[in-house]
Order: structure tokens, then C-alpha cells, then sequence
């Protein structure tokens, strides 16, 4: 029974991850590879800013200020010029909800 319970919860709990992973819109799972998903410090610590929990809008707004080069940068403004404005919209609205 114990068994059988915890079954199911570890059902749920991956149910809920690839949940997550699957509405992921294209592109976002990139920022990942440098950007931490978890505003939590990391060991060893990353010099690169987690972008999860932080409001969409944020993330949109600096992307934009990246892809115009308002915004001093060593690789976001190239990475930035590869993204629509919906695209930026729709990976950043994403982030936004991820912090695990
Ligand atoms: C190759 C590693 C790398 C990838 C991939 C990457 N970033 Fe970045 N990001 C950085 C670095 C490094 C900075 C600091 C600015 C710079 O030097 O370009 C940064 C800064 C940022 C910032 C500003 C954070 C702050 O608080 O100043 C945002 C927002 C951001 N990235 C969004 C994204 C998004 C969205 C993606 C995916 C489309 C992404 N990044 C992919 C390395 C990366």
C-alpha cells in the first residue's frame, strides 16, 4: 500500500517535470546551458545570473536592450539578435515560472 503510494507520487512528480519541459517554447531550453534554473546559489558558483522567478517583463526588456546593443554585453547581444520579439516574449514568460 506504503509501496503503491509512493509510486504514485513519484509518478506525479515526474508527470510535473515533463509537464514543465514540454510547454518550454523554442529556444528557451538553451538559455539554460549558461543561465542557472534555480535562483538558489550553486556550487561552484556561477558567475552567469539566474533568470528564473525574476518577472517576465525583465527578462524581455534586457533582451531587447541586448539586441539593439543598448546594453553592454560579451555574447547576449548576439544571442539576443537570434530571437524574434515573440519569441523573447514567449522564452521569457517561461523563465519567469521555473525556479527548481
Ligand atoms: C553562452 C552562455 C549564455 C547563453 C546560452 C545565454 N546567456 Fe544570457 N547571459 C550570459 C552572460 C555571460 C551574461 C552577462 C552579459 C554578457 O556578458 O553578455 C548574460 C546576461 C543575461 C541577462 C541579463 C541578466 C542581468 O541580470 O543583467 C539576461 C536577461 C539574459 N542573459 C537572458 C538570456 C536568455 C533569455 C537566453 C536564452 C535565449 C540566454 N540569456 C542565453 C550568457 C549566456
Amino acid at each position: 500500500m506504503r509501496r503503491r503510494l509512493a509510486a504514485a507520487l513519484a509518478a506525479s512528480l515526474l508527470f510535473a517535470g515533463t509537464a514543465r519541459a514540454a510547454d518550454a517554447p523554442p529556444g528557451a531550453w538553451s538559455c539554460t546551458g549558461c543561465h542557472a534554473l534555480s535562483s538558489a546559489p550553486s556550487v561552484p558558483p556561477n558567475p552567469i545570473p539566474a533568470l528564473t522567478g525574476r518577472p517576465a517583463v525583465e527578462i524581455a526588456g534586457i533582451m531587447r536592450e541586448f539586441k539593439s546593443r543598448g546594453r553592454p554585453a560579451t555574447v547576449m547581444g548576439r544571442i539576443a539578435l537570434g530571437f524574434s520579439d515573440a519569441e523573447i516574449d514567449a522564452i521569457a514568460e517561461w523563465l519567469a515560472r521555473q525556479d527548481h
